[in-house]
């Protein structure tokens, strides 16, 4: 029988992310989103770092499905901003997953900082909890620097400002399986997966 792994997300871009890492790693796992446990609570992002808040995702779940569970926190760190919005990326702008209006605010908080100091990281931590005690945190970077205005429809979030190190494009002008093969998400999971 296929194991099953529960990701603490009902973001279906997420969980489609995460089944094409595992299928280019071979690994053989069914997932599922939360989503399939509407009386699962919402899980407060309370912890000061991206791997506590994973963790506190990954436990949560597993203990209310008494499955493994994997959960992940992601964000951008700014270098001019002393590593900000980190893991408030996804309400900067006060209304959680607003991603225009984040997007906005971040440029204009950084409208007067100079190309070669606009350096940036994508940051994202990913957790494993299961039922009999085993669990573990790893964590996946991607580097780059921040545009001045947006490029770019695909992705999400900050994607359309950031020029991932080494490439000419934005994270939001790569394809999903470009993106993923670089991705501070791919490499997490990547990591998770393989020490499963
Ligand atoms: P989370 O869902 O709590 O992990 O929040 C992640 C937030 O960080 C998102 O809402 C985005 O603002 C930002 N973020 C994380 N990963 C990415 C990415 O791959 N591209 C663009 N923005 C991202």
């Amino acid at each position: 029988m296929t194991p099953k792994l529960v990701i603490a997300s009902r973001n279906e871009h997420k969980i489609q992310e995460m089944r094409r890492i595992l299928e280019q790693a071979g690994i053989h796992v069914e997932l599922v989103g939360t989503a399939e446990f509407p009386d699962l609570p919402d899980v407060e992002e309370t912890g000061s770092t991206f791997a506590a808040n994973a963790m506190l995702k990954a436990r949560a779940v597993s203990e209310f499905t008494g499955l493994a569970a994997v959960g992940d926190d992601s964000g951008l760190c700014v270098d001019a901003l002393n590593g900000m919005p980190g893991i408030l990326s996804a309400r900067w702008s006060g209304s959680h997953g607003n991603d225009s209006a984040n997007l906005e605010l971040l440029l204009a908080q950084i409208s007067q900082v100079p190309a070669d100091r606009r350096n940036a990281s994508f940051v994202c931590a990913a957790a494993y909890a299961s039922p009999d005690g085993t669990e573990f945190v790893v964590e996946g970077e991607m580097n780059g620097s921040l545009i001045t205005a947006p490029l770019g429809d695909n992705g999400f979030g900050y994607d359309p400002i950031f020029i991932p190190t080494g490439h000419q494009i934005t994270s939001a002008q790569m394809s999903s399986e470009e993106k993923d093969a670089i991705s501070h998400r791919g490499k997490a999971l990547a990591a998770l997966f393989a020490l499963l």
